[in-house]
């Protein structure tokens, strides 16, 4: 077990080459494949994405591809996969959102140690919950997760209701110049600009400086932007149900065009009776996944796109195009102002697991913070950065109840918990008066107070952090730990 705490979000470890110096030998990141046995090979591996048809970044991988392999299994299987490091540095894969036994969570440090270079793992688990997850690394993650290391999970249900299209979209941000202001640009291939330039200099910049989100200039969908993104094919009259996961470090707010359409999971949880909404914004939060169907009874082509005045929003779009009709062509409107959805209002009301004023056995309130600390910003809980942050402490069995408070002025902090679900019970004192919400990643936008509440059932040590993961490698992790 490594010795310091903060090695899963920390800043020093090993130098990776830079990457002007690889970049050139590397192979084409490839399509994503889709593995579903039960025995899974992934490597994790360096390649040069084609984000479009003028920039290519050098990535992190996993077998090859942007997001990597698709791991789609059934509910029941237990699964086992043999993972590889071929990355010049240290890593580990994490099963965001996926209950796992602790060992397996990913947590180098903390469950394990870190995958070094030429080494294997095997991880197992066996897939309890149905639904839409992702997998990352968790080892130094504000920069690995950057360069695109991560894929996606999907358990299928035992007794699935069909759909006709099944598609996933991650949703990610790129910089197109990471070494902006000290790096003369003109005449400069493209491919020599590194999203995540793993210069110790930049690295530091990025994990506890202001890290401004106007560097991620270009968004992406499976790894591609604008034209490039690959259309959705649809029939009329197919069901479609998309997975959206937000793999990136901002949230972006999704304009379905031409639907109808209904959310029917929050963080691979499903909603009570969920009703079609139209011209509705969905916000998805870094590591939020949202579920959503839609009848295709609309012939032509359509946009799925980012709404947005960033840079990069242009680019977060896709077409859906049905097969046998496109005589309709849709037009992008990235600014018009829409409603959002208000998932506290969504869904039927039906009384969950927990309720506001039952008893809970622990009590914790979380306190997010932005401070200037001696090197740039830093996040804290409770006015602390981890490992100084005080531990939700548990036994089994526990019914455990969080309130979280931004009071941040301007940041917004997607908390995520390992290891559990949890439901929303409240937003700011408002008790929740739609379909329970269940979720293991919760978004509190500057001001807002939620409470939520879980049970102790999955002992061991546990990560509860901001997923813009340059908050959490500047300080905003705890950890639920079970004595
Ligand atoms: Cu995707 Cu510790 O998180
Ligand atoms: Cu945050």
């Amino acid at each position: 077990m490594q010795g310091h705490d903060m090695s899963n979000m920390s800043t020093k470890e090993e130098k990776t080459p830079k990457t002007s110096e690889v970049n050139e030998q590397l192979p084409l990141a490839t399509s994503t494949q889709v593995l579903s046995s039960k025995e899974i090979n992934l490597t994790a591996k360096e390649a040069l994405l084609q984000i479009n048809d003028k920039v290519k970044f050098p990535v992190y991988t996993y077998n090859g591809s942007v997001p990597g392999a698709q791991i789609r299994i059934k509910q029941g299987d237990r699964v086992k996969i043999y993972f590889k490091n071929e990355l010049p540095e240290p890593t580990t894969i994490h099963w965001h959102g996926y209950p796992v036994p602790n060992s397996q969570d990913g947590v180098p440090g903390v469950t394990m140690d870190a995958i070094k270079p030429g080494e294997t793992f095997t991880y197992e688990f066996t897939a309890t919950v149905p639904g839409t997850y992702f997998y990352h690394s968790h080892q130094e993650s504000a920069k690995q997760v950057d360069k695109g290391l991560y894929g996606t999970l999907i358990v299928e249900p035992k007794n699935e209701e069909k759909v006709d299209r099944d598609y996933t979209l991650v949703l990610d941000e790129w910089m197109s110049n990471p070494d902006e202001g000290n790096m003369d640009m003109s005449g400069m291939d493209h491919s020599n600009m590194g999203h995540g330039n793993s210069s110790d200099n930049q690295h530091m910049d990025m994990s506890s400086m202001g890290h401004d989100m106007s560097m991620y200039d270009i968004f992406t969908i499976n790894g591609k932007s604008g034209s490039a993104v690959k259309p959705l094919k649809v029939k009329k009259g197919e069901k479609v149900r998309l997975r959206l996961i937000n793999a990136g470090y901002m949230s972006h707010k999704l304009h379905l065009h031409g639907h109808e359409f209904k959310i029917v999971a929050t963080d691979g949880q499903p909603l009570k009776d969920p009703q079609p909404i139209k011209d509705e914004l969905l916000n998805i939060a870094p590591g939020e996944r949202y579920d959503i169907e839609f009848i295709a009874n609309n012939p032509g082509e359509w946009l799925l796109e980012c709404h947005g005045d960033m840079e990069g929003t242009d680019g977060m779009k896709v077409k859906i195009q049905y097969e046998d009709q496109t005589n309709n062509t849709d037009k992008a409107n990235a600014k018009e102002d829409l409603p959002i959805v208000d998932m506290t209002k969504y869904g039927k009301h039906e009384l969950g697991q927990f309720t506001l004023d039952q008893k809970y056995d622990v009590e914790y309130t979380m306190d997010l913070g932005t401070a200037m600390g001696k090197d740039g910003m830093i996040f804290t809980i409770n006015g602390k950065t981890y490992p100084e942050t005080a531990p939700v402490n548990v036994k089994k069995g526990d019914l455990v109840k969080v309130k979280l408070v931004n009071n941040s002025p301007k940041d917004l902090h997607p908390m995520h918990l390992h290891g559990h679900f949890f439901q929303v019970l409240s937003k700011n004192g408002k008790p929740i008066t739609g379909s329970p919400l269940i979720k293991d990643t919760l978004n509190l936008k500057p001001g807002e107070e939620y409470v939520v509440a879980f049970k102790a059932d999955n002992p061991g040590n546990w990560m509860f952090h901001c997923h813009d993961l340059h908050h959490a490698s500047a300080g905003m992790v705890t950890e639920v730990k079970y004595k």
